[in-house]
Protein backbone atom coordinates (compact mmCIF):
# COMPACT_ATOMS: atom_id res chain seq x y z
CA UNK A 1 0.00 0.00 0.00
CA UNK A 2 1.41 3.58 -1.03
CA UNK A 3 1.53 6.64 1.23
CA UNK A 4 0.17 10.05 -0.57
CA UNK A 5 -1.87 12.69 0.12
CA UNK A 6 -4.31 11.62 -2.06
CA UNK A 7 -8.07 10.90 -0.89
CA UNK A 8 -8.08 7.73 1.02
CA UNK A 9 -11.72 7.31 -0.24
CA UNK A 10 -11.08 7.42 -4.26
CA UNK A 11 -8.38 5.55 -4.09
CA UNK A 12 -8.38 3.07 -1.08
CA UNK A 13 -4.85 4.80 -0.30
CA UNK A 14 -3.55 6.13 3.12
CA UNK A 15 -3.31 9.92 3.77
CA UNK A 16 0.05 11.33 5.15
CA UNK A 17 -1.34 13.46 7.74
CA UNK A 18 -1.16 17.31 6.96
CA UNK A 19 2.34 18.57 7.32
CA UNK A 20 2.01 20.83 10.29
CA UNK A 21 1.93 24.93 10.30
CA UNK A 22 5.20 25.97 11.61
CA UNK A 23 4.20 29.97 11.89
CA UNK A 24 4.67 31.24 15.09
CA UNK A 25 3.76 34.82 16.73
CA UNK A 26 5.70 37.18 19.14
CA UNK A 27 4.05 39.36 19.75
CA UNK A 28 2.84 41.77 16.81
CA UNK A 29 5.43 39.36 15.08
CA UNK A 30 4.58 36.82 13.00
CA UNK A 31 7.19 34.47 11.96
CA UNK A 32 6.96 31.66 9.45
CA UNK A 33 8.78 29.56 11.34
CA UNK A 34 10.17 29.21 15.01
CA UNK A 35 13.74 28.59 13.59
CA UNK A 36 15.87 32.50 14.06
CA UNK A 37 19.39 32.88 14.43
CA UNK A 38 21.21 34.10 17.58
CA UNK A 39 22.47 37.96 16.95
CA UNK A 40 26.57 37.86 17.20
CA UNK A 41 26.70 34.33 15.43
CA UNK A 42 25.31 34.51 12.29
CA UNK A 43 27.50 38.05 11.49
CA UNK A 44 25.10 39.84 8.76
CA UNK A 45 23.45 37.07 7.41
CA UNK A 46 25.21 37.44 3.89
CA UNK A 47 28.28 35.41 5.16
CA UNK A 48 25.50 32.15 5.77
CA UNK A 49 24.70 32.21 2.16
CA UNK A 50 26.50 29.13 1.10
CA UNK A 51 25.70 26.96 4.19
CA UNK A 52 21.94 28.20 5.47
CA UNK A 53 18.95 28.87 3.14
CA UNK A 54 18.41 32.41 5.05
CA UNK A 55 15.04 33.34 2.95
CA UNK A 56 13.51 30.62 4.68
CA UNK A 57 14.29 30.78 8.40
CA UNK A 58 12.32 32.23 11.09
CA UNK A 59 14.17 35.49 11.79
CA UNK A 60 17.51 36.62 10.82
CA UNK A 61 18.69 38.72 13.72
CA UNK A 62 22.24 40.54 12.64
CA UNK A 63 25.19 41.69 15.46
CA UNK A 64 24.01 44.35 17.58
CA UNK A 65 23.93 47.57 16.41
CA UNK A 66 25.07 50.97 18.33
CA UNK A 67 24.43 54.14 17.39
CA UNK A 68 28.56 54.93 16.93
CA UNK A 69 31.07 52.80 15.76
CA UNK A 70 32.84 50.87 18.35
CA UNK A 71 36.05 49.26 18.33
CA UNK A 72 35.20 46.51 20.95
CA UNK A 73 37.60 44.38 23.83
CA UNK A 74 41.27 43.99 23.35
CA UNK A 75 42.05 40.40 22.15
CA UNK A 76 42.01 37.68 22.75
CA UNK A 77 38.24 37.73 22.06
CA UNK A 78 37.26 33.93 22.62
CA UNK A 79 38.31 31.18 24.31
CA UNK A 80 36.88 27.22 24.02
CA UNK A 81 35.86 26.27 27.12
CA UNK A 82 34.86 22.52 28.13
CA UNK A 83 31.16 22.48 26.60
CA UNK A 84 30.99 26.33 25.54
CA UNK A 85 32.92 29.45 24.03
CA UNK A 86 33.42 32.32 26.09
CA UNK A 87 33.84 35.62 24.21
CA UNK A 88 34.37 39.12 24.83
CA UNK A 89 33.74 40.32 21.68
CA UNK A 90 32.33 44.04 23.34
CA UNK A 91 29.74 45.10 20.76
CA UNK A 92 32.27 45.51 17.53
CA UNK A 93 30.08 46.90 14.90
CA UNK A 94 30.38 49.94 12.52
CA UNK A 95 26.97 52.17 14.37
CA UNK A 96 24.06 52.59 12.94
CA UNK A 97 24.47 54.09 9.82
CA UNK A 98 26.95 51.99 8.12
CA UNK A 99 24.15 49.24 8.77
CA UNK A 100 21.64 50.73 6.90
CA UNK A 101 23.72 51.64 4.11
CA UNK A 102 25.70 48.19 3.66
CA UNK A 103 24.27 45.85 5.60
CA UNK A 104 20.43 46.69 5.75
CA UNK A 105 19.88 46.24 1.73
CA UNK A 106 21.07 42.90 1.25
CA UNK A 107 19.28 41.71 4.81
CA UNK A 108 15.72 43.25 3.56
CA UNK A 109 16.07 41.43 0.71
CA UNK A 110 17.07 38.14 2.15
CA UNK A 111 13.83 36.96 2.22
CA UNK A 112 13.39 36.03 6.23
CA UNK A 113 12.09 38.73 8.91
CA UNK A 114 14.92 40.65 10.17
CA UNK A 115 15.30 41.49 13.92
CA UNK A 116 17.77 44.35 14.25
CA UNK A 117 20.07 43.82 17.53
CA UNK A 118 19.94 47.55 19.11
CA UNK A 119 22.02 48.31 22.39
CA UNK A 120 23.12 51.47 24.05
CA UNK A 121 24.94 52.76 27.35
CA UNK A 122 21.58 54.37 28.85
CA UNK A 123 17.70 54.07 27.59
CA UNK A 124 17.57 57.10 26.30
CA UNK A 125 20.25 55.59 23.49
CA UNK A 126 17.85 52.93 22.96
CA UNK A 127 15.70 54.97 22.38
CA UNK A 128 17.53 57.33 20.00
CA UNK A 129 18.06 54.23 18.06
CA UNK A 130 14.72 52.98 18.07
CA UNK A 131 13.87 56.10 16.28
CA UNK A 132 16.64 56.28 13.78
CA UNK A 133 14.89 52.72 12.59
CA UNK A 134 11.41 53.58 13.01
CA UNK A 135 9.63 53.45 9.41
CA UNK A 136 13.08 52.18 7.62
CA UNK A 137 11.86 49.35 5.26
CA UNK A 138 12.94 46.36 5.64
CA UNK A 139 13.21 45.66 9.35
CA UNK A 140 10.47 43.37 11.00
CA UNK A 141 11.27 44.05 15.15
CA UNK A 142 14.01 44.87 17.08
CA UNK A 143 15.62 43.38 19.92
CA UNK A 144 16.80 45.31 22.48
CA UNK A 145 20.28 43.71 24.10
CA UNK A 146 20.28 44.90 26.99
CA UNK A 147 21.85 42.00 28.22
CA UNK A 148 25.72 42.17 26.82
CA UNK A 149 27.85 41.30 29.52
CA UNK A 150 31.24 42.91 27.45
CA UNK A 151 30.39 46.50 27.76
CA UNK A 152 30.95 48.39 31.24
CA UNK A 153 27.67 48.61 32.43
CA UNK A 154 26.14 46.45 29.67
CA UNK A 155 24.49 44.15 32.08
CA UNK A 156 22.83 46.51 34.31
CA UNK A 157 19.39 47.58 32.02
CA UNK A 158 18.71 43.61 32.18
CA UNK A 159 19.54 43.63 36.37
CA UNK A 160 17.29 46.51 37.67
CA UNK A 161 13.70 46.00 36.45
CA UNK A 162 12.14 49.45 36.71
CA UNK A 163 15.64 50.35 34.47
CA UNK A 164 14.81 47.30 32.30
CA UNK A 165 10.91 48.48 32.07
CA UNK A 166 11.75 52.04 31.47
CA UNK A 167 14.25 51.24 28.35
CA UNK A 168 11.67 48.98 26.87
CA UNK A 169 8.58 51.60 27.48
CA UNK A 170 10.64 54.23 26.38
CA UNK A 171 11.88 52.00 22.76
CA UNK A 172 7.95 51.51 22.45
CA UNK A 173 7.11 54.77 22.54
CA UNK A 174 10.01 55.67 19.82
CA UNK A 175 8.68 53.03 17.73
CA UNK A 176 5.78 50.82 15.92
CA UNK A 177 7.96 48.33 15.49
CA UNK A 178 7.78 45.04 17.67
CA UNK A 179 9.81 45.08 20.20
CA UNK A 180 12.21 41.98 21.51
CA UNK A 181 13.97 42.55 25.43
CA UNK A 182 16.64 40.07 25.15
CA UNK A 183 17.88 39.51 28.82
CA UNK A 184 20.50 38.20 31.18
CA UNK A 185 20.40 35.35 32.96
CA UNK A 186 22.94 36.49 35.33
CA UNK A 187 20.22 38.03 37.31
CA UNK A 188 18.86 36.68 40.90
CA UNK A 189 14.96 36.65 39.05
CA UNK A 190 14.73 36.49 35.96
CA UNK A 191 11.16 36.27 35.96
CA UNK A 192 11.07 40.29 37.88
CA UNK A 193 13.14 41.38 35.03
CA UNK A 194 10.95 39.37 32.55
CA UNK A 195 7.73 41.04 33.93
CA UNK A 196 9.24 43.97 33.98
CA UNK A 197 9.89 43.84 30.15
CA UNK A 198 6.35 42.92 29.49
CA UNK A 199 5.31 45.95 31.70
CA UNK A 200 7.23 48.17 29.88
CA UNK A 201 5.51 47.04 26.67
CA UNK A 202 7.77 44.24 24.74
CA UNK A 203 6.24 41.59 22.43
CA UNK A 204 8.46 39.46 23.68
CA UNK A 205 11.58 38.14 25.97
CA UNK A 206 14.65 36.62 24.47
CA UNK A 207 16.02 34.24 26.96
CA UNK A 208 18.76 34.77 27.48
CA UNK A 209 22.62 36.36 26.61
CA UNK A 210 25.99 34.94 27.55
CA UNK A 211 26.48 33.59 30.87
CA UNK A 212 29.28 35.58 32.89
CA UNK A 213 32.63 33.38 33.43
CA UNK A 214 36.21 33.69 33.18
CA UNK A 215 39.08 31.41 31.68
CA UNK A 216 42.08 31.66 33.47
CA UNK A 217 46.14 30.03 32.43
CA UNK A 218 47.18 29.59 35.67
CA UNK A 219 50.65 29.28 34.65
CA UNK A 220 50.75 32.99 32.79
CA UNK A 221 48.54 34.03 36.05
CA UNK A 222 46.37 35.97 33.69
CA UNK A 223 42.95 35.50 32.47
CA UNK A 224 43.03 34.18 28.79
CA UNK A 225 40.39 37.43 28.03
CA UNK A 226 41.58 40.87 27.26
CA UNK A 227 38.32 41.98 28.90
CA UNK A 228 39.16 39.09 32.24
CA UNK A 229 35.50 37.97 31.72
CA UNK A 230 33.47 36.93 28.81
CA UNK A 231 29.94 35.79 28.31
CA UNK A 232 29.90 31.97 28.55
CA UNK A 233 27.89 30.36 25.72
CA UNK A 234 26.81 26.85 23.81
CA UNK A 235 26.15 23.39 24.92
CA UNK A 236 27.20 24.16 28.54
CA UNK A 237 24.94 27.11 29.30
CA UNK A 238 21.56 24.87 27.64
CA UNK A 239 20.19 23.97 31.13
CA UNK A 240 20.50 27.16 32.49
CA UNK A 241 18.50 28.94 29.40
CA UNK A 242 15.93 26.30 29.29
CA UNK A 243 15.60 27.27 33.34
CA UNK A 244 14.98 30.40 32.45
CA UNK A 245 12.43 29.65 29.98
CA UNK A 246 10.61 27.66 32.04
CA UNK A 247 10.01 30.44 35.05
CA UNK A 248 9.35 33.04 32.97
CA UNK A 249 7.01 30.53 31.43
CA UNK A 250 5.07 29.49 34.44
CA UNK A 251 5.16 32.93 35.79
CA UNK A 252 4.62 36.24 33.03
CA UNK A 253 2.50 36.10 30.44
CA UNK A 254 4.64 37.04 27.61
CA UNK A 255 6.25 35.05 24.50
CA UNK A 256 9.64 33.92 24.84
CA UNK A 257 12.41 33.38 22.55
CA UNK A 258 14.28 30.61 23.39
CA UNK A 259 18.08 30.87 23.06
CA UNK A 260 21.68 28.56 24.66
CA UNK A 261 22.97 25.90 23.53
CA UNK A 262 20.85 24.89 21.15
CA UNK A 263 22.17 22.56 18.10
CA UNK A 264 20.29 19.62 17.59
CA UNK A 265 16.60 19.19 16.64
CA UNK A 266 15.93 17.60 20.21
CA UNK A 267 17.05 20.88 21.76
CA UNK A 268 14.77 22.80 19.88
CA UNK A 269 11.69 20.66 20.53
CA UNK A 270 12.99 20.89 24.39
CA UNK A 271 12.79 25.02 24.32
CA UNK A 272 9.21 24.76 22.67
CA UNK A 273 8.21 22.32 24.95
CA UNK A 274 9.28 24.44 28.12
CA UNK A 275 7.60 27.25 26.84
CA UNK A 276 9.14 29.16 24.18
CA UNK A 277 7.38 30.21 20.44
CA UNK A 278 10.59 30.22 18.84
CA UNK A 279 14.67 29.82 19.07
CA UNK A 280 17.82 31.33 18.69
CA UNK A 281 20.78 29.14 16.97
CA UNK A 282 23.79 30.60 18.00
CA UNK A 283 27.30 29.06 18.84
CA UNK A 284 26.91 25.68 17.06
CA UNK A 285 26.91 27.88 14.02
CA UNK A 286 30.61 28.66 14.25
CA UNK A 287 31.39 25.10 14.12
CA UNK A 288 28.89 23.83 11.97
CA UNK A 289 26.88 26.97 9.65
CA UNK A 290 24.31 24.55 8.51
CA UNK A 291 22.96 23.23 11.82
CA UNK A 292 19.68 26.24 11.24
CA UNK A 293 18.56 25.09 7.66
CA UNK A 294 18.92 21.21 8.87
CA UNK A 295 16.64 22.13 12.10
CA UNK A 296 14.14 23.74 9.74
CA UNK A 297 14.36 20.66 7.57
CA UNK A 298 13.91 18.16 10.34
CA UNK A 299 11.14 20.23 12.56
CA UNK A 300 7.84 18.85 10.69
CA UNK A 301 9.04 15.26 11.61
CA UNK A 302 9.73 16.34 15.19
CA UNK A 303 6.29 18.33 14.91
CA UNK A 304 4.34 14.62 13.33
CA UNK A 305 6.07 12.58 16.18
CA UNK A 306 4.88 14.88 18.77
CA UNK A 307 1.71 13.87 16.94
CA UNK A 308 0.75 18.16 16.70
CA UNK A 309 -0.38 19.87 13.93
CA UNK A 310 1.23 23.05 14.56
CA UNK A 311 4.34 24.37 16.14
CA UNK A 312 2.18 26.41 18.17
CA UNK A 313 0.52 23.17 19.58
CA UNK A 314 3.73 22.50 21.63
CA UNK A 315 4.40 25.87 23.65
CA UNK A 316 4.58 25.27 26.63
CA UNK A 317 3.21 21.83 26.76
CA UNK A 318 5.46 20.69 29.62
CA UNK A 319 3.83 18.50 32.00
CA UNK A 320 4.81 20.61 35.63
CA UNK A 321 7.13 18.28 37.68
CA UNK A 322 4.68 16.35 40.06
CA UNK A 323 2.03 16.33 38.29
CA UNK A 324 0.96 13.11 36.06
CA UNK A 325 1.70 13.31 32.67
CA UNK A 326 -0.86 13.66 30.03
CA UNK A 327 1.75 13.33 27.06
CA UNK A 328 3.32 10.38 28.20
CA UNK A 329 3.02 8.31 24.92
CA UNK A 330 2.42 11.25 21.95
CA UNK A 331 -0.21 9.70 19.54
CA UNK A 332 1.17 8.00 16.69
C1 LIG B 1 30.92 35.46 19.63
C2 LIG B 1 29.57 35.86 20.14
C3 LIG B 1 29.10 37.14 19.89
C4 LIG B 1 27.83 37.52 20.35
N1 LIG B 1 27.38 38.78 20.07
C5 LIG B 1 26.13 39.13 20.46
C6 LIG B 1 25.59 40.38 20.10
O1 LIG B 1 26.20 41.19 19.39
N2 LIG B 1 24.35 40.69 20.54
C7 LIG B 1 23.59 39.83 21.30
O2 LIG B 1 22.46 40.15 21.66
N3 LIG B 1 24.08 38.62 21.64
C8 LIG B 1 25.32 38.25 21.23
N4 LIG B 1 25.79 37.01 21.57
C9 LIG B 1 24.97 36.12 22.39
C10 LIG B 1 24.16 35.15 21.52
O3 LIG B 1 23.28 35.84 20.67
C11 LIG B 1 23.36 34.15 22.38
O4 LIG B 1 22.44 34.86 23.18
C12 LIG B 1 24.27 33.36 23.31
O5 LIG B 1 25.47 33.03 22.66
C13 LIG B 1 23.60 32.07 23.81
O6 LIG B 1 23.24 31.22 22.74
P1 LIG B 1 24.19 30.03 22.19
O7 LIG B 1 24.63 29.25 23.38
O8 LIG B 1 23.35 29.25 21.25
O9 LIG B 1 25.34 30.70 21.51
C14 LIG B 1 27.05 36.61 21.10
C15 LIG B 1 27.53 35.32 21.33
C16 LIG B 1 28.77 34.93 20.87
C17 LIG B 1 29.25 33.53 21.13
Amino acid sequence: MSLSATSAGVSGRIDAPPAASLQVKLGRLELPNPIMVASGTFGYGREMTDYVPVGRLGAVVPKTITLLPRRGNHPWRTVETTGGLLNSIGLDNDGVEAFLEKQLPWLADCGAPVVVSIAGGSAEEFVGLAARLDGVPGIAALELNISCPNVSHGVDLASDPEMCRRVVAGVREATRLPVLAKLSPNVTSIVAIARAAADGGADAVTLVNTCLGIVVDWRRRRTMLGNGMGGLSGPAIKPIALRCVYQVAQAVDVPIVGVGGIATLDDVMEFLVTGASAVQVGTVSFTDPSVAGRLLDQLPSALAEAGVSAATDLIGSLTPPGATSAAAAPPR
